[in-house]
Formats: structure tokens, sequence, C-alpha cells
């Protein structure tokens, strides 16, 4: 399967009231377990890097080129979608020109009309390419790779006018946060999720997947929620499999240090997360 877009995966997601996942890769192991995820569930996948990863990685070509690559040597048979997740308007860009299936262009840092004017010129440019946009409404709280939110609701008569530009689909802040939820955390607000639902049919975006329970996330899928984001809980998930490895001393036993092993336990961990998130999602099978 050759990347794709996602305009007509997540217009389907929206129509069939279920989600499909969107999951931050870092690096090689990360792209695999999450291409070996889609494989084993037969879903489609969107895999993002975050403005922050891409640097990272070495820069959006490379990543681009990593993903394309991987899925054809991994020989995944399931639509994947490229995307940028977060990117200011310099990012988006660049993205367009790199050839990423979608981008997300988050004006939210800047007063509301230009917000608009630079989403409307993103979709431009990425629609004459065939790329999907995304555009966010209100803020993520927390902070992921130096993008940091206030955490403010959407205001429902800007979601109409972002999702009036024509972008593929739109993030929402809803009491959402990047990042390990606080144990005070109020929990996601449906009430407003409810009315941007009824006002907007395009595919609403949930970030802050990541520790948000179960019922919650099935609650917002059923309400419009298309497209939901983990990043946090792979990291986790990785981390903790790592520092088991380690702890239980297997890097100092034969050949235990070599990479390939080390970091075996930690990308099982994160296919493993994923496929989890799938199954939460109710994302059918491609
Ligand atoms: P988490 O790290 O909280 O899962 O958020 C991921 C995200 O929203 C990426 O944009």
């Amino acid at each position: 399967m050759v990347l794709t877009n996602g305009n007509e995966i997540f217009k389907k997601a929206r129509e069939g009231k279920y989600a499909v996942g969107a999951f931050n890769t870092n690096n090689l192991e990360w792209t695999r377990a999450i291409l070996a995820a889609a494989e084993k569930t037969q879903t489609p996948i969107l895999i993002q890097t975050s403005m922050g990863a891409a640097k990272y990685m070495g820069g959006y070509e490379l990543c681009k080129n990593l993903v394309e690559s991987t899925v054809k040597a991994m020989n995944i048979t399931v639509p994947v979608i490229m995307h940028l997740d977060h990117g200011n308007y310099e990012a988006a860009k660049e993205c367009i020109e790199v050839g990423y299936n979608s981008v997300m262009f988050d004006g939210h840092d800047l007063p509301f009309a230009e917000n608009l004017e630079k989403t409307k010129e993103i979709v431009a440019l990425a629609h004459a390419k065939g790329i999907s946009v995304e555009a966010e409404v209100g803020s993520i709280g927390g902070e992921e790779d130096g993008i940091v939110g206030a955490g403010e609701i959407a205001d429902v008569d800007e979601a109409k006018q972002l999702a009036d530009t024509g972008v593929d689909y739109l993030a929402v802040g809803i009491g959402n946060i990047h990042g390990v939820y606080p144990a005070n955390w109020q929990g996601l607000n449906f009430d407003r999720l409810q009315e941007l639902g009824d006002a907007i049919k395009t595919p609403l975006v949930l970030h802050g997947g990541s520790g948000i329970p179960k019922e919650q996330i099935v609650k917002a899928i059923s309400m419009g929620i298309s497209k939901v984001n983990v990043n946090t809980e792979c990291q986790l998930a990785f981390a903790k499999a790592t520092r088991e490895y380690i702890e239980a001393g297997k890097d100092l036993e034969g050949k235990g240090f070599d990479p390939r092993k080390l970091l075996a336990p930690g990308t099982q961990a994160i296919q493993d997360t994923v496929e989890e998130r799938i199954e939460w999602f109710g994302t059918p099978k491609a």
C-alpha cells in the first residue's frame, strides 16, 4: 500500500462513528512498531512527526523517506498517512513541498483572524497537491515538543469559520492536555463537544489522547471525534520496558547490549500500546 492522504479515511470515520489513531514517531523503532500494529490489526493508521521530532531525526524529508521506505520494506498492506503534527506556517509549507500526505497548521497562538487567514493559505497550497490539512481551534493544554497551550475551550463560531476553510479535520480544545493528566483534571468538556459536533460535520480531532479513560474516549468518538492523537503513552511504555530489561541485567548477559536486543522489548511495548488503542477507537479493518 502506498502512503495516502486522510480525506476519505477520516470522512468515513466521522460518518461511521469510529476513530483512526494518530501516533507520533521518534525514530526507526517507533516507526516499525506503529506500522506493525497497523498491519497486525489490518487497520489504517496515521504516523505523525512533531517539528521537534523531525528536527531530532534529521528533517522532514528524512522522516517522510523513513516512513515510506519502512512501509515498503515491511510490505505494509493497509493505508498509511504521513502527517505533520502541530506545524507552524513554515513547517506546514515545507512538509507540503516534501510530500507529506497531510499537515497540521497549528495557529492557536495567533490572533484568530490570522489563524484563519493562514489556514486558508495552507489549505489552498495543500489541496492543490492532494494533501490533507488539520487546523486547531481553542488550544491543547500542557506542552509537547515546545508547543505550549493554555487549554482554551474551542469557540463554536470560530470552529465553524475554520471548518469553512475546507480543512479536512479540526483539532478542538475541549479540556484535553498533552502529556500526563494532573490528578485533579476535570475530564473532557462533553457539553462543548456536543455543540461542536452538532455545528460542524468536519471530522474532529482529539489531541492529548494519552491518559484519558477509555469511557471518555469512546464517548468523544460517538460525538464526532474521528482522529485521536497518542504520543506520551507510547513513550512511557517504551521507557518502562527498556528499564525492566536493564534492571533485570539482561544487557549484561551474552550480547544483550546489542541495540537490536536492547531496544526490542520497548519496541514491542509500543506496538502493544498502539494495538490496544486501535481496539479502543473501534477502527474497522481496511
Ligand atoms: P499525548 O502525548 O498526550 O498523547 O498527546 C499527543 C498529541 O496530541 C500529539 O499532537
